[in-house]
């Protein structure tokens, strides 16, 4: 779990990520998906060109779940429920993809806002970027 400083430092730097979620959303998938070129393999119906409108569509739609969770963050696990379903039992995804996709957004931010980086922001969005990861897959288990 995380503290009180880190959940602080998170809704610090979502309230910026927030203002282009989808354009971060979107970055973050083109960099899954141009560095780990496998995870491709999820998205045999998507058309994955950069700035397709299915890339922005679901980038969107990732970060609307990544601010539910920010939402809600003493209680990720009731907030994520249903994709954690939909992750495990539906779409099957590896659990090891998430570190990738967590990375991607971690490099996206980091990018668009430098000067908001530093190293405690950093910590704690990844630490946060974890907790989600593990809630979306401990259904596996
Ligand atoms: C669908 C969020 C990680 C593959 C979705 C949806 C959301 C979401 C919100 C749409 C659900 C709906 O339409 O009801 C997230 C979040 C992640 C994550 C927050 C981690 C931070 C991953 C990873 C992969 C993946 C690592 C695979 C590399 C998919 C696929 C779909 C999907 C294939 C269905 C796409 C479609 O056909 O529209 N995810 N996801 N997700 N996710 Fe994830």
């Amino acid at each position: 779990t995380l503290t009180q400083a880190e959940k602080a430092a998170v809704v610090a730097i979502w309230t910026k990520v927030a203002t282009q979620a989808d354009a971060i959303g979107a970055e973050s998938l083109e960099r899954l998906f141009s560095s780990y070129p496998q995870t491709k393999t999820y998205f045999p119906h998507f058309d994955l060109s950069q700035g397709s409108a299915q890339l922005r569509g679901h980038g969107s739609k990732v970060m609307n779940a990544i601010g539910e969770a920010v939402k809600n963050v003493d209680d990720i696990r009731g907030a994520l429920a249903k994709l954690s379903e939909l992750h495990a039992y539906i779409l099957r995804v590896d659990p090891v993809n998430f570190k990738l996709l967590s990375h991607c957004i971690l490099c996206s931010v980091a990018a668009r806002y430098p000067s908001d980086f530093t190293p405690e922001v950093h910590a704690a969005w990844d630490k946060f970027l974890s907790s989600v990861s593990s809630v979306l897959t401990e259904k596996y288990r």
